[in-house]
């Protein structure tokens, strides 16, 4: 309908209006239909995401693997032995759950002992792929999220974010014990008091939790109802990931024209980024495409990436480019872990780098760049201070955060002194439970209540009811624990049969 000639002049005309900074500013975070943002949600997420009472052993939160000030990854590290320890195949993973059986009691792991899990890659940030269909290394997660409970599609795209929080939920090297089953874990929310385990609160989960000191009432205030399900906690978790928007970064006040935004070193390792074409993949703004390459760390034999999804032969070893916003905050690199210093990852794309591992590897040196040293150490410049986002590093709003029990935990050896009287007592099928805090110790977090040698509970209070109870014999043990895990000694008490004599509760 325009006369060419009159859209051309428009085409141009909006050329010429566009600002550098305005084509290039971060692009909205993709929102599902289904589960709009709300103020209240976004809050409760925060909480859930910092919890730790979400893990079986009341040890580990997603935080506990996504730090801001790490860049949204792990500052702690484990090392994974991949098929054997000590070799090329092993991975720097994340520390996890410590192996357990489905009844809550530590087992000896084959792979890890008694110690933590190591998942069998790095971790990510959390926040770098917010505008992904798909996430995880392997893009195994979205983008359609489905009820684990009842198998129905509640969110047909841009549902990776919640598809993945019940991953890392479930996940039993992450999160979860073997055979926990949701209703255990949103049963648990519905007593246990939000946060108790962390110190420190930001102001906003400050003022929720005031208003709406138990998870029913914050559930209630988000989605309506007191329900706590694992759609709602999928739901508030992506809803408050989905805010972290890390656009104020050096590089950002310099495309909107800030000229004195970065340094010369800065600018030259811009200049350098976009001429090796490291940019290809790592596409500004978000500095990555969010496409999957074998870059060639290693054989595909020891991961097989993509592939793994897809089943497509071509997709072997390829691995999610990561965003690089904030990587310089990173303590780790690569899928694997195996840099621990942002200018070996850089190093890594380096031509003629000795690297005996992937000179076996076919098509390895395919990602290689014929980089100068000063394109190097200007790019690390680039990377490492550039594109960091000030918030993030300080952990300021909205990247501020409670401290975790595991970082509130000292040297200190010395276990808690033992809970007072346990009492026992039946009630309409079910047993109340209650007990005194030790008297003399003040290093409490929380309580492991056990029924027949089985974690029955973990509590941060004082009392807990068991639904589970059956009308046997029962005996039960509490034991209080420390910010380091120390354990006290027991209290114990043995409840007769349901049909049996009353009041035979006590030491
Ligand atoms: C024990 C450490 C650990 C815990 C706990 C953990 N994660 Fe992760 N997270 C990882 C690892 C490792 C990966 C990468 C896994 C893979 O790709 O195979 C990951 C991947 C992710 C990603 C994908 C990022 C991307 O760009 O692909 C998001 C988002 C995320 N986690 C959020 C969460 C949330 C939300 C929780 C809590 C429900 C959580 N994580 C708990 C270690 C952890
Ligand atoms: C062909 C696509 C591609 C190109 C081109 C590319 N990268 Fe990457 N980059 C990736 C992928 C994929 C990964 C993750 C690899 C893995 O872990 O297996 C990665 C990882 C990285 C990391 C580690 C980030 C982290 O958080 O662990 C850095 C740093 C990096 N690249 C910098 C660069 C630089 C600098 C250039 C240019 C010299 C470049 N990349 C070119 C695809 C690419």
């Amino acid at each position: 309908m325009d006369p060419p000639s009159l859209r051309a002049r428009v085409t141009l005309g909006l050329l010429l209006l566009a600002p550098v900074g305005a084509v290039l500013a971060l692009p909205r975070v993709p929102v599902p239909p289904e589960n709009p943002i709300t103020e209240p949600k976004r809050v409760l997420g925060k909480i859930l995401f910092w919890d730790e009472q979400l893990s079986s052993d009341n040890t580990v939160a997603c935080g506990t693997c996504h730090r801001p000030a790490s860049g949204g990854a792990d500052p702690r590290y484990g090392r994974h032995p991949g098929t054997d320890p000590g070799t090329i195949d092993d991975v720097y993973g994340s520390p996890g759950i410590v192996g357990m059986d489905s009844g809550g009691m530590a087992v000896e792991h084959p792979v890890f002992g008694r110690g933590h899990q190591i998942t069998g890659r790095l971790s990510p940030s959390n926040f770098g792929g917010l505008w992904a269909e798909r996430l995880f290394w392997d893009g195994s997660a979205g983008p359609e999220f489905r009820d684990p409970v009842t198998g129905r599609v509640v969110i047909e795209r841009h549902g990776a974010l919640e598809a993945q929080t019940l991953v890392a939920l479930s996940n039993d090297a992450e999160m979860m014990k073997p055979g926990r089953e949701w209703a255990e874990l949103t049963a648990k929310l519905e007593h246990e008091a939000p946060l108790a385990l962390a110190t420190g609160w930001p102001e906003d989960v400050r003022a929720a939790i005031g208003a709406d000191p138990s998870y029913p009432a914050l559930f209630e205030r988000a989605f309506g109802d007191p329900a706590i399900t694992a759609v709602r906690i999928a739901f508030a978790i992506a809803a408050y990931q989905r805010t972290l928007v890390a656009d104020e970064t050096p590089w950002d006040r310099y495309q909107a024209g800030d000229d004195d935004a970065m340094t010369a070193a800065e600018v030259q390792g811009w200049r350098a980024f976009q001429s090796l074409r490291c940019m290809n993949c790592h596409v500004p703004p978000l500095f990555t495409n969010d496409a999957f390459f074998n870059i060639g760390l290693r054989r595909v034999e020891y991961d097989p990436g993509r592939m793994g999804v897809t089943g497509d032969p071509a997709d072997a070893g390829d691995m999610k480019v990561p965003s690089l916003r904030n990587a310089g905050l990173r303590k780790r690199f690569m899928h694997t872990g195996e840099f621990t210093h942002l200018g070996a990852a850089i190093g890594f794309y380096q031509t003629g780098t000795v690297f005996p591992e992937r000179d076996d590897i076919p098509g390895a040196g395919t990602y290689a760049f014929n980089m100068s040293s000063v394109q190097e150490r200007d790019l690390f410049a680039f990377i490492g201070e550039a594109l960091t986002d000030p918030r993030v590093r300080d952990e300021t709003y909205p990247f501020d955060r409670p401290r975790l029990r595991t970082e509130n935990a000292t040297q200190d050896t010395q276990p808690p002194a033992v809970p007072g009287k346990l009492t026992a007592t039946r009630v309409d099928g079910e047993v109340v439970l209650s007990w005194d805090e030790p008297a003399d110790d003040t290093g409490v977090v929380d309580y492991v209540l056990q029924r027949n040698r089985r974690i029955a509970a973990l509590t941060t209070a004082t009392r807990f009811t068991d639904r589970d109870a059956g009308p046997e014999r029962l005996s039960y043990r509490v034991y209080a624990r420390d910010a380091a895990l120390n354990e006290s000694g027991a209290a114990e008490v043995i409840i007769g049969e349901a049909a049996g004599p009353e009041g035979e509760s006590g030491r």
